[in-house]
């Protein structure tokens, strides 16, 4: 079967890559990747191990770092010396990037045969698929717009969970009375943008998200509506510790887990590291969305693609196409991850409380029209415009901005990248 299967994909990546000779079945591949935390690098191991088991063998490039911020930087400069790895993890508008400069194999044969049209949900397919062809294998869905809290600590001083943003702060006061640290964070732009995407939503609900981030709106952006954002994310910063600065989002997820912080808002690659820990929802932490934000969900999917110029490595790129995209290794994978599978035709049933909210809150939000994709993963807005936003966040967030002249910077800072 796994002979027979590396025949087709070897013959289909000829004819996608334009191999003149027929393409030898290649056995290393090469993959850049950021998955280097304990929960996302044992999820990792899962899709690794099925390669392996297929003549495989999987050449690590890991390049730590969430999001993907220095993956990325990594990735460029091998392109820009003509050494593309043959694979590699790729995020939301950088695939389309990637795809417009024509560096992404075309894995269509081995979408065709996988029925990845009906498999997957049409948001997820308007990245992966660029002018009618499959460029990229999404992994997983996850979503940016949770809230992560220790259940000990929030029963150590009878809080609630928190279902507005008014209820939040009021559940942070009470955590700072006790002398505990409300809210882990760690500063760096991309986990600011995570905190703010998540604000917006909670002050504005999914119009004015939309508005804001994926059509980028300068009124908006300019609006009053945006200065409570701004003003909100101020007042959160008073529940930080004082050493968040530079702090990368697994040590800031550590600090729940161990009882020196309550609190994360971050997407469910956070429950990877919970679980990791040994810890069950429910009973030792909770996953709640954040608050305000209930019945909208900010996604963004891991994809995998084939480079181009990696060729050299098609034929094991095009197998890790089809395995990430099998329904077995999806339902394993993303138990682990803390994500949803991409897929929807994979069965809920081996998954944990929060796992199976990820999944009823996904089919809800596809269904109302209010599944849209984070800004801080790339799913929002271009990567200019992207950063854009983080400028102007960060800047503020660290005082060097009042929430008062933040709305207008925004709008300028957005409408300079556009
Ligand atoms: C996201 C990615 C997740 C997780 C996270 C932290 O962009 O989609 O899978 O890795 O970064 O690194």
């Amino acid at each position: 079967m796994i002979r027979r299967w590396s025949i087709l994909v070897s013959t289909a990546c000829a004819i996608a890559l334009g191999a003149s000779n027929g393409v030898r079945a290649a056995e290393d591949l090469e993959v850049i990747h950021w998955w280097t935390s304990g929960g996302e690098a044992k999820a990792l191991g899962l899709v690794k191990d099925k390669l392996q088991t297929q003549g495989v063998t999987w050449k690590d490039v890991p390049v730590a770092g969430g999001s993907g911020v220095q993956a990325m930087t990594v990735l460029r400069a091998r392109i820009a010396a003509g050494n593309p790895p043959g694979a590699g993890q790729l995020l939301g508008f950088d695939i389309v990037d990637w795809s417009d400069q024509g560096m992404l194999a075309d894995i269509s044969s081995v979408a065709e045969k996988g029925g990845w049209g009906q498999a997957l949900p049409k948001p997820l397919q308007a990245f992966a698929m660029q002018d009618g062809k499959w460029i990229a294998a999404p992994i997983d869905v996850h979503s940016t717009n949770w809230l992560w809290i220790n259940k000990k600590l929030l029963d150590r001083v009878g809080g609630k969970e928190p279902a507005t943003f008014d209820e939040l702060i009021a559940l942070f006061d009470k955590f700072k009375a006790a002398g505990i640290t409300p809210l882990a964070h760690g500063g760096q732009p991309w986990q600011d943008g995570t905190v703010f995407e998540n604000v917006l939503l909670s002050t504005g609900g999914p119009d004015f998200y939309r508005k804001a981030i994926i059509e980028q709106d300068p009124a908006a952006l300019g609006s009053d509506t945006m200065k409570t954002v701004f003003e909100r994310m101020s007042k959160l910063r008073t529940y930080f510790d004082p050493n968040f600065s530079g702090r990368d989002w697994n040590l800031a997820t550590a600090m729940v887990i161990k009882g020196d912080a309550a609190a994360q808002v971050m997407g469910d690659w956070a429950k990877g590291e919970f679980v990791n820990a040994g810890m069950k929802p429910g009973q030792d932490f909770v996953c709640i969305r954040f608050p305000g934000t209930q019945g909208s969900v900010t996604f963004n999917s891991d994809m995998f693609a084939a480079f181009e110029a990696g060729k050299a490595q098609g034929d094991a790129a095009m197998q890790l196409a089809a395995d990430v995209m099998d329904p077995d290794l999806q339902a394993k994978f993303n138990l682990i991850k803390g994500a949803v599978p991409a897929r929807l035709d994979v069965p809920d049933t081996n998954f944990d409380a929060c796992g199976k909210k990820g999944m009823k809150d996904l089919k809800e939000a596809t269904e109302k029209g209010t599944l849209m994709g984070s800004l801080a993963h790339g799913y929002g807005a271009p990567a200019g415009i992207k950063q854009a936003f983080f400028d102007v966040v960060t800047q503020e967030l660290n005082g060097q901005l009042t929430a008062d002249a933040a709305p207008k910077a925004l709008v300028d800072a957005v409408a300079g990248a556009k």
